[in-house]
């Protein structure tokens, strides 16, 4: 396929360097002085990506200088002890720019690791919280303090309820007191209500920010700037000239030493009731009435709830909307890869599965009579994740008829490609005459990288994340209704899965596309999956 490309006007990007404007708005996302408190800080998302994430904003300049780090958990740690495990996660973790190469960046790591502190304690000892909160106090950040739960969601109403009771769901009349929550919350619509409401016996929904790290991507963030700071696309963005969407999370690994949680999660817990939701609300919402928290994220829930519900009242199976698989042996990569049954606690019987294949139709002006496929698995051939927009085809294709041969699935609908990672970017296919005497034609794509375009390292998600946090904003975060929607649509297909457990598992080999159903499942609509 022949390609173009786009770059960025280079001298525009350098005046934005040095633009004092921009200056400016840089200096506005520098957080405010505060304490972040992590429960869980012995475990794997804090080594992994919160204290990459937090060493590389302090290496941006955008924490500021009296920014505090308390890790709490039962292990016995010292500080130093805790200083130590983080260095390790941000030597194996972080971004090429921010790697601690052979002690080079000793000094800025040391500036860091003096900022970080440990309390040890068991979250359900009051104890621990007393600690805490005299921690808290003595600190010069300690009137602004976000809590980061880290840790499994079984422990939230506890921390909660401990944190109100030792008087810290709002530390300090003088700073303001947020908390972020980690996925998954809760495990189906009930348990997602009470969590919602354990936590708003204790917090105020504005100090609540559910995290969902696809939000912070940054190719996702800019499908809202792709569809409205441009003229061209919100024009043709509806059923008059879209055929369908497909949105794609394909992964290579498998279910990585997480056997225990995912037997209790599944593809569609694990990913498609948050991640691919949240992709799919921000691809199809209406335009919010202003750029802020507030409309954007009211304008998702709006679409999520017009959903049509995945089983409606009397439909005869729910294999008419989804399709589920999980996956065997095969291979990854060239590798050998064991089956899902086959890994570290997991049961050798297990129904859980690890593909899942949807059709939604959303009820609106905008969007009637068009399919959104999304697809999500584990063990796929590649890690890919993206979404797709299909046009229809021209109402009559003259050319069938000019050139012998040319029928009509010889030319290519034109496809929006938005890719969300790796390869970050967006590509539009379209038809073009290959040059020549003869009227012949073929498919080429113009293509925007962001790594040609703008040459600048994107931030990790946690990275933006954390920042939009301190500074108080939540439109990166999934309000409370958000999250009991997309629960409300996802629920009824996990119950309809759970008593009837797939007989056929498993039904993918590690390293194909899925389940031959699920080909078979969109070719009965006449299409076909995009093979990424
Ligand atoms: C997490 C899921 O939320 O997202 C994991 O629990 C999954 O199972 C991960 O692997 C994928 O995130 P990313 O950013 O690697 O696409």
């Amino acid at each position: 396929m022949a390609a173009f490309s786009t770059t960025a006007n280079t001298a525009t990007a350098a005046d934005e360097r040095v633009n004092p404007l921009r200056e400016g708005l840089r200096m506005q996302r520098t957080a405010p002085p505060c304490t972040m408190v992590i429960f869980g800080a012995s475990g794997d998302l804090t080594k992994r990506k919160l204290m990459p994430a937090l060493y590389a904003l302090a290496r941006m300049q955008r924490l500021a200088p009296n920014f505090h780090v308390i890790g709490v958990a039962i292990s016995d740690w010292s500080d130093d002890t805790f200083r130590q495990h983080m260095r390790a996660g941000v030597e194996q973790f972080a971004s090429p720019n921010d790697q601690l190469a052979d002690g080079g960046d000793a000094a800025s790591w040391a500036s860091f690791a003096s900022r970080l502190q440990y309390v040890a304690g068991n979250f359900d000892d009051p104890a621990l919280y007393t600690k805490l909160g005299a921690t808290l106090r003595a600190l010069p950040g300690g009137d602004n303090v976000l809590f980061y739960l880290a840790i499994p969601p079984s422990l939230i109403a506890t921390i909660g309820d401990q944190l109100a009771r030792a008087g810290l769901n709002q530390v300090s009349p003088k700073g303001w007191t947020r908390i972020i929550v980690e996925k998954p919350f809760g495990r189906d619509l009930a348990s997602a209500r009470s969590l919602n409401q354990a936590l708003h016996r204790v917090f105020d929904e504005e100090q609540i920010f559910r995290i969902d790290h696809y939000l912070g991507k940054e190719t996702v963030r800019n499908i809202i700037v792709f569809r409205f700071a441009n003229g061209i696309f919100e024009p043709i963005w509806n059923r008059r000239y879209i055929d369908h969407v497909q949105i794609t999370v394909a992964e290579s690994i498998g279910i990585e030493r997480r056997g225990k949680y995912y037997e209790e999660a599944g593809a569609l817990r694990d990913m498609v009731q948050n991640h691919l939701l949240q992709v799919l609300a921000v691809v199809a919402m209406e335009a919010p009435v202003r750029f802020e928290a507030g409309p954007v994220r009211d304008e998702k829930v709006k679409v999520i709830s017009s959903i049509r519900p995945l089983l409606p009242a009397g439909a005869a199976s729910h294999e008419v909307c989804a399709v589920r698989g999980q996956y065997g042996p095969g291979f990854v990569g060239g590798e050998p890869v064991a089956g899902y049954r086959d890994e570290a606690n997991v049961a050798a019987d297990s129904s859980r599965e690890t593909f899942v294949a949807l059709k939604l139709g959303i009820e609106n002006w905008r969007w009637a009579g068009v399919p959104f496929y999304l697809r999500s698995g584990k063990r796929l051939p590649k890690r890919v994740s993206e979404v797709a927009i299909r046009f229809k085809s021209p109402p009559f294709l003259m050319f069938q008829d000019l050139i012998p041969g040319t029928g009509d699935t010889a030319i290519a609908a034109n496809v929006l490609v938005i890719r969300i990672q790796p390869d970050e970017g967006i590509s539009l296919r379209f038809e073009a005459k290959v040059p020549g005497t003869d009227m012949r034609l073929r498919p080429v794509k113009m293509d925007f990288q962001y790594g040609t375009s703008f040459g600048e390292p994107q931030p990790e998600a946690y990275e933006t994340l954390l920042l939009d946090a301190m500074l108080g904003d939540g439109m990166l975060f999934a309000r409370y209704d958000m999250v009991e929607t997309a629960w409300a649509l996802t629920t009824p297909l996990l119950e309809a899965w759970e008593q009837f457990p797939a007989p056929e598992f498993p039904n993918y080999a590690a390293g194909s596309w899925g389940p031959g159903a699920a080909d078979e499942f969109i070719r009965r609509d006449g299409r076909e999956w995009r093979r990424p």
